[in-house]
Order: C-alpha cells, then sequence, then structure tokens
C-alpha cells in the first residue's frame, strides 16, 4: 500500500473523530413541526420504506461515504458492512480512487461486499475520473449505485489538492456510461439551486446536498499540515437544511437525499418532510463504532429507526410521503434565507 495515502485515509477518520460534536450547526434547530393530539393511527400502520430509482431501502436512513484504502479503513469497512448487513441499512463506500491507482487497497473496499453480500452498497468517486475508473469502482463492490463526488472546498485546502473543476462534461460521461444510479454528491459544503440545476440540465437525476454543519473538511484538511490554508472557510457552505430549500422546488423532478449533521431521528424526519427520498450518516456513525463498538452502533441505529417509526406515527403519517406533505414553521432565521434567496 502507498503509505502517504494510506495514512492521509486514518487520518482523516482520526480528525472526524476528533472534531466530532454532539451538536449538530446544521440548522434542524430552525424548523419544527406542528404537534397534533389526535393522529388516529397506529405504530404498526407506518412504513418507512423509500426507494432510489429501482433500488428499495426498508428505512430511509444509510451509512454514507467514508473510507477505504489502508488497513485501519479495511478494518472499518468490515465493521461498517456488518453493522449496514445487521441493521439492513445501505451503505456507501469512501472514495475508491486509490484502489484504482495501488490495487493492494482494493481488499480494504471489497470488504464492504464481502461483509454484506446482499445489502443495498453505493460505490464512490471523485467528479475528475474517467468513465473506465467510475466502472472500476462499480465492480470492485458489486455496486447497486455510484456516488460522485464534487470536493472543491476540501481540495482547495490542500496544497497537494486539484485545481482544476471543469468536471460537469466528465459527470455527464459517466451518466450516459453507467445503468446504475449515478448520485452527484457534495461533502459537507451544501449545495445552491443553480448548481442542482446545472446537474439536471446534463441528465443527473440523484443528487446528495451534503450540507454544512457535521464533518467539516476544511478543519481536517487544515489539521494536517503546520501551514494551514484558507482556515477561515470552516464555516463555509449552505447548512444541510438551508440546502434542502435550495432544492425543495427540484424534490418531485429530481431524487434528492440529504446529508451532513444529522444526529438522530428527527433530524432525518425533519429531511424527509423538506423533500429528501433518503438520508446518509457519516461522522455519528463513524464516532459510535470508534468509541461504543459494533454492538453498541447496532442498537443506536435500532433505536433511530424505532424513533423514526415513532415520530411518523404522532404526526400521524403512514408513509413517507405523507411526511413529505407535512408543513414546517421555519425561525426568522430560515425565512429571512428563503427571502433573500427567492425560494418558493
Ligand atoms: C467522509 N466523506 C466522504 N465523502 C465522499 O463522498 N467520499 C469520501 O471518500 C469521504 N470520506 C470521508 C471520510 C470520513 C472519515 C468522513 C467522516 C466523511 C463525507 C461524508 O460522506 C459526508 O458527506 C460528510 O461527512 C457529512 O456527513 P456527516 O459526517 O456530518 O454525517
Amino acid at each position: 500500500m502507498n503509505s502517504q495515502h494510506a495514512q492521509r485515509k486514518n487520518e482523516h477518520i482520526s480528525l472526524a473523530e476528533k472534531f466530532h460534536k454532539e451538536n449538530s450547526m446544521a440548522d434542524f434547530d430552525k424548523i419544527r413541526f406542528i404537534h397534533q393530539s389526535l393522529p388516529e393511527i397506529s405504530v404498526k400502520d407506518v412504513s418507512m420504506q423509500t426507494k432510489l430509482g429501482n433500488i428499495s431501502l426498508p428505512c430511509p436512513f444509510y451509512i454514507e461515504a467514508m473510507t477505504g484504502g489502508s488497513k485501519l479503513a479495511g478494518e472499518l469497512n468490515e465493521k461498517l458492512a456488518r453493522i449496514a448487513n445487521k441493521c439492513n441499512l445501505a451503505i456507501a463506500s469512501g472514495s475508491e480512487s486509490i484502489a484504482i491507482k495501488d490495487a493492494s487497497t482494493v481488499q480494504s473496499f471489497a470488504n464492504l461486499r464481502k461483509f454484506n453480500p446482499n445489502g443495498i452498497i453505493i460505490a464512490n468517486m471523485g467528479a475528475s475520473h474517467s468513465v473506465n475508473n467510475a466502472k472500476k469502482a462499480i465492480e470492485i463492490i458489486n455496486a447497486d449505485a455510484i456516488e460522485i463526488h464534487v470536493n472543491t472546498v476540501q481540495e482547495i485546502v490542500m496544497p497537494e489538492g486539484n485545481r482544476n473543476f471543469k468536471w460537469l462534461d466528465n459527470i455527464k460521461n459517466i451518466v450516459e456510461a453507467v445503468n446504475i444510479p449515478v448520485i452527484v454528491k457534495e461533502v459537507g459544503f451544501g449545495m445552491d439551486k443553480s448548481t442542482i440545476q446545472q446537474l439536471k440540465n446534463i441528465g443527473v437525476e440523484y443528487i446528495n446536498i451534503s450540507g454544512r454543519g457535521g464533518t467539516n473538511f476544511v478543519q481536517i484538511e487544515n489539521f494536517r499540515r503546520e501551514h494551514k490554508e484558507l482556515n477561515y472557510l470552516d464555516s463555509w457552505g449552505q447548512s444541510t437544511v438551508e440546502s434542502l430549500l435550495e432544492a425543495y422546488q427540484y424534490r418531485n423532478d429530481l431524487n434528492i437525499i440529504a446529508s451532513g449533521g444529522i444526529k438522530n431521528a428527527l433530524d432525518i424526519v425533519k429531511c424527509i418532510a423538506l423533500g429528501a427520498k433518503a438520508v446518509g450518516v457519516a461522522g455519528p456513525i463513524l464516532h459510535s463504532v470508534l468509541k461504543n463498538g459494533e454492538t453498541d452502533t447496532i442498537e443506536m441505529i435500532q433505536e433511530w429507526q424505532q424513533g423514526i417509526v415513532k415520530i411518523m406515527t404522532i404526526l400521524g403519517c403512514t408513509s413517507l410521503s405523507d411526511l413529505r406533505n407535512k408543513k414546517l414553521i421555519l425561525s426568522t432565521d430560515m425565512l429571512n434565507y428563503i427571502h433573500q434567496r427567492n425560494i418558493e
């Protein structure tokens, strides 16, 4: 294994854990539901099933892209895959670009399929990769979908990072060449409606707005070196709630996915009410596995799954489409955001 790459992957894991915060900054506290005392349904009437294209997910949240490419990352992927399998959750791989350059790292990714043979698994690659590399990434884990990550802010704060961000043609080629869902995904800086429109124009149907408020790659990349670049960008981007407001007008035409700063079942329910079809969780699951281990993480996820059903019950929603029709009350901050951004 290329030791520099492996070290970077290990540092991402340890630094995401170092900066993990229990409180989300993703603005979920700025939206709330109205309580009604007579929902007139029973817990057993509630289904939290969702669909991403032809892929049915029994549960609307999944383990979001994190790792692979080092011994530690391979062990972590093994644990995450077992957790996904046990909890019936989809799981996304960390960026597989290392596996394209260094064949000795392939197994650290393939563990996702080995320990979760029948689950829904999502491949992951950067947006500068060729169609062939995207196909290889899919093949390595026999993926059901692929995420193409767009991470300009993360790259620009890294001295050795990418400086060419002409990605649209490349993404279009991948969308046209691959016959499974292609999800274009941010990495925690959020999206705006013009980005979503640009992606829609080239045929993208699945977009993960991955907003600000959870794992922060300006903080993580800068901590890795003495000379900090653009440290002041550590609050750059749209929060997850702001990004979902940006995406709101597209919720029926595109499959909008949320991630970034999700801390509990209520945050997930709020994402769905704001139009998301599914919700990715990275940092909190990593934190739980590292701090409390596999068994406690399975328990935490099962509690979240029960929590979603319980919250849907008190809201009187038997399905996620019922939930999408629930009105939310927004704080003045969020109303101001909507006003300035001309969001309908
Ligand atoms: C990530 N994330 C990420 N995303 C991606 O598309 N490819 C990747 O390789 C990685 N690597 C990665 C490593 C680690 C350790 C973490 C914690 C995260 C970003 C991740 O998928 C997600 O978009 C953000 O972390 C925001 O979600 P959370 O962490 O706030 O739930």
